[in-house]
């Protein structure tokens, strides 16, 4: 190679490797977490490369088998379509977020229970998907949670325990809220 291309490949070498990075705040599972990541870092790779929090899985990374499912400002969302940085001031909650949650703890119980899981690799993110059924009220049929489900891929279980599982967790909490009253 000519000295003249061999600076010019010295050139681009150095501008590819100096990705801007963004800085970003994130309240995450509760604790304030700050960062510089690259702006195409997902916040799937966020999670679990930066922040060693591994359950929060990855099947497709294109949105469609549900995985990756994290609670965005209370919302569940794809983490591998969600950009880091765009998680800059906003509220991320892991399944490790939620120890002492009694939904997530009734889903626990009812999963172990009814042999709701088999690999395991869909369960955090069922989990999340299920407590967001039951807290919005959707989990009150087999139809319903099904079609509540429907995001989320399991490919060992045949969902009919996973339904099931759900179903009851809905009940218990639906039967603990009534005596409560
Ligand atoms: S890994 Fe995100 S939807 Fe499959
Ligand atoms: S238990 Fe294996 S993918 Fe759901």
């Amino acid at each position: 190679m000519s000295e003249a291309g061999g600076n010019a490949g010295a050139a681009h070498n150095q501008a590819s490797s100096a990705v801007r990075l963004t800085a970003i705040r994130i309240r995450l599972n509760g604790s304030a977490v700050a960062d510089d990541v690259p702006p195409r870092l997902s916040l799937a790779d966020f999670l679990r490369e930066r922040r060693n929090l591994t359950g929060t899985h990855l099947g497709c990374e294109h949105g469609v088998c549900g995985a990756c499912t994290v609670l965005v400002d209370g919302e569940p969302a794809r983490s591998c379509l969600m950009l880091a940085c765009a998680c800059d001031e906003r509220e991320v909650e892991t399944i490790e977020g939620f120890a002492g949650d009694p939904v997530i703890d009734a889903l626990r119980r009812t999963f172990h229970q009814h042999h709701a899981l088999q690999c395991g690799y869909c369960t955090p993110a069922m989990l999340i998907t299920a407590r967001d059924l039951i807290l919005r009220q959707r989990a009150g049929s087999a139809r319903e949670i099904r079609d509540g489900l429907a995001g989320n891929i399991c490919r060992c279980t045949g969902y009919t325990n996973i339904v099931t599982a759900i179903a009851e967790a809905a009940r218990e909490l639906r039967r603990g809220a009534a005596n409560a009253q």
